[in-house]
């Protein structure tokens, strides 16, 4: 088993759903309270352990890497009016021992073509890969289901894909899993035999979705250069891994957070409402504003 420190995180999409706001702006730049969705999303990488972070991007989108950069103009100026918090909070977004660079998507042919095109940078290692759309809210800080999930992948040494019940007609929104009917307990894994991208209801294997947080061998790259377009007309990385459990074992890792679709406009209004009650300077106020809209 290679260690596990790379994390590809694909950001190459136009943002479609989430247009006006996402025309000159990239989507994962929208803001959740404080931060940009990105940010979000690269912090949950840092907290369960990747050192590496790969992102997939395109042209349009260099704001994305900019603001993983140093800025040293800002840097200057908050350092010489003392604004000491606000220094920390830009300068301290990737910690010292954390590296991230950027490949290019320059085709929108689909997932499974974005996480090809970061196999240069992989090699021969175990990855990650991580929608930058989705992000989880745990119901108390410590709590982190990429952390939970990397322990399951050191303890099988296998695949280890993130998933969450949703509503049965939903189901043709997501990749879906087949755990051949065993029940998953939110914490757990269980083996996966099958896998289908956004399937008909009627053709569902079962109503676990797929949720963008996946930890994979480096055999899925091989796989994915064989992999024929097919929902959408796209290559899917859910079909790439369909036929990695044929050759290895796979578990579905069924989280204990909630998701919010930060790609599309609801999921986006919850996910601010959600981080907004956390959030340390805004939580209570927020709280209040909310109750008092309730009653
Ligand atoms: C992608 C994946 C799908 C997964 C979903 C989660 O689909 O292909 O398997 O369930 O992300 O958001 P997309 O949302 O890009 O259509």
């Amino acid at each position: 088993m290679s260690a596990l420190t790379k994390i590809v995180i694909p950001v190459a999409g136009l943002g479609t759903r989430v247009l006006p706001a996402s025309k000159a702006v990239p989507k994962e730049m929208l803001t959740v309270v404080d931060k940009p969705v990105i940010q979000h999303v690269v912090e949950e990488a840092i907290n369960a352990g990747f050192k590496e972070i790969i992102l997939v991007t395109r042209s349009g989108k260099s704001s994305i890497e900019d603001h993983f950069d140093k800025h040293y103009e800002l840097e200057a100026e908050l350092a010489r009016k003392g604004k000491e918090s606000l220094l920390k909070a830009v300068r301290d977004i990737i910690p010292s021992d954390v590296s991230i660079c950027a490949v290019r998507q320059n085709q929108p042919l689909g997932l499974g073509h974005a996480v090809l095109c970061a196999a240069s940078v992989v090699g021969n290692d175990d990855f990650a890969v991580m929608l930058p759309d989705m992000l989880i809210h745990n119901s108390h800080a410590e709590q982190c289901d990429l952390k939970d999930m990397v322990a399951e992948h050191h303890k099988s040494n296998a695949a280890q894909i993130m998933v969450e019940a949703v509503p049965y007609e939903h189901v043709e929104r997501y990749g879906v899993v087949d755990c051949a009917g065993i029940p998953l307990t939110a914490g757990q894994s269980q083996p996966i035999v099958g896998m289908v991208e956004k399937p008909a209801q009627a053709d569902a294997p079962s109503n676990q979705a797929i949720v963008g947080r996946y930890i994979l061998p480096s055999r899925v790259m091989e796989l994915l250069q064989d992999t024929k377009p097919s929902a959408g007309n796209e290559i899917q990385l859910t079909d790439a891994l369909d036929q990695l459990i044929k050759e290895a074992p796979a578990y579905a890792y069924s989280m204990r957070g909630k998701t919010y679709d930060c790609g599309n406009k609801l999921g986006f209004l919850q996910a601010n409402v959600m981080f907004g009650l956390d959030h340390p300077e805004t939580g209570d106020d927020f709280n209040a504003f909310i109750k008092n809209l309730v009653n």
